[in-house]
């Protein structure tokens, strides 16, 4: 499935998940009839939710075989929510339910602050065939940008550009790679080198196949 795709589903049940868990827990403080009875209509579609929240989750991992140290913490926030929340409203337990409803909504903002954050680098073991002047440009680039762009440029995720296809000149290209762009494209200036800044902006420039 197309990763855009994935990711809006994963985003857009993310939000519904968390609506029916603020509903459940306001009707614990106000109406436990009422929560008794939401539970009732809402438990096959809550079912279908949190399933899909967390294959799509799992599904975007695999596909990007990367993740950020921000994810790694809401993964566990969310995993220790969901047994609290299960006792919390089966039991009524207004303590329960409130820690796994902060639970998961700070694993949400996790979510919110990692956007601009760069991936953990992958870890890529380089072949001998790279020229030892960009050796560390293409390291670079399998490291930290070919999730999105793909190890031929191409791959678009998210709304990334083609870089076969880019019309940023070499500066453009390492401006681009210090600041980002925000909300689509993580800047690198507290994760990598000025050197290496340069080495990647350096190996993009051989990605491009309209240069002349
Ligand atoms: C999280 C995904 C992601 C990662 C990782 C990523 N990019 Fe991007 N990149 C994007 C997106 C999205 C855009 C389009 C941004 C926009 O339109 O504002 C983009 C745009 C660019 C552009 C501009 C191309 C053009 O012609 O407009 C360059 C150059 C670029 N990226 C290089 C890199 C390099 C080099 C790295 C690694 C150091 C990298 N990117 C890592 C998502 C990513």
């Amino acid at each position: 499935m197309d990763s855009n795709l994935l990711a809006r589903i994963h985003g857009i049940s993310v939000m519904l998940f968390l609506l029916t868990y603020v509903i459940k827990t306001i009707l614990l403080f106000t109406s436990k009839g009422m929560l008794e009875k939401y539970s009732k209509v809402t438990k096959v579609p809550e079912m279908i939710i949190s399933t899909l929240f967390l294959v799509t989750g799992i599904w975007l991992f695999v596909i990007l075989g990367g993740i950020k140290t921000m994810q790694i913490i809401k993964l566990v926030l969310v995993f220790l929510s969901i047994p609290l929340a299960v006792i919390g409203f089966k039991k009524q337990n207004k303590g329960l339910a409130l820690v796994s409803l902060l639970l998961i909504v700070g694993a949400y903002g996790m979510s919110e602050a990692s956007k601009n954050k760069p991936f953990i680098p992958a870890k890529v073991a380089m072949t001998g065939n790279v020229n030892s002047e960009n050796a560390m440009g293409a390291q670079t680039y399998f490291e930290n940008c070919a999730f999105c762009h793909g190890a031929d440029g191409k791959k678009m995720y998210r709304g990334a550009k083609d870089l076969t296809q880019s019309k940023f000149s070499f500066d453009d290209t390492q401006q681009m790679v210090r600041d980002g762009s925000k909300g689509k494209m993580p800047g690198y200036t507290a994760t990598i080198t000025d050197d290496n800044i340069a080495a990647v902006s350096k190996f993009v420039e051989t990605l491009k196949t309209n240069n002349e």
